[in-house]
């Protein structure tokens, strides 16, 4: 497991987070990434996890499919959210990863992820990555 975090961390204030993530979509930004990004290379299945940021999943995600090349993977995305669901996620991936095959996704209310334990568990049976 890998925790993609910025090496310039968001603000604490969310008025000054939605200005940056703006700010960084308008100029397809790729925010840098902390720490070393690890290779995976002879990973089959990627599960990859972001919160929502307008509509879709933010600049960093961009920043490390980019990084990873996962070319021969089926990437599961999942995500929490406020409203949007999944948004445009499934499209960004498809168009961003055209070398990966693009799994069905799971988008968990952010008030519900403590929780979502049973919803994640079916997700997993359901894309064959636990036994039915
Ligand atoms: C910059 C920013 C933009 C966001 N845009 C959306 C959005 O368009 N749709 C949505 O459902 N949630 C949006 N959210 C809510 C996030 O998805 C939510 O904060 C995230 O899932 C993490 O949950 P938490 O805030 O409870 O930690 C946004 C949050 C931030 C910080």
């Amino acid at each position: 497991m890998f925790r993609i975090e910025a090496e310039d961390p968001y603000p604490d204030i969310y008025e000054a987070t939605v200005a940056r993530n703006v700010a960084e979509q308008n100029s397809e930004a790729r925010p840098a990434i902390k720490g070393v990004i690890p290779s995976i290379e002879g990973y089959q299945t990627v599960l990859l996890g972001c919160g929502i940021s307008n509509v879709e999943p933010p600049m960093i995600m961009r920043t490390f499919v980019e990084s990873v090349d996962p070319s021969g993977t089926t990437i599961f995305p999942f995500v929490t959210y406020a409203v949007s669901g999944l948004g445009r996620t499934i499209d960004d991936y498809i168009r961003l990863c055209p070398g990966s095959t693009i799994g069905d996704g799971l988008a968990i209310h952010r008030e519900e992820a403590a929780d979502a334990e049973a919803e994640v568990d079916t997700w997993l049976r359901t894309i064959g990555l636990l036994p039915p």
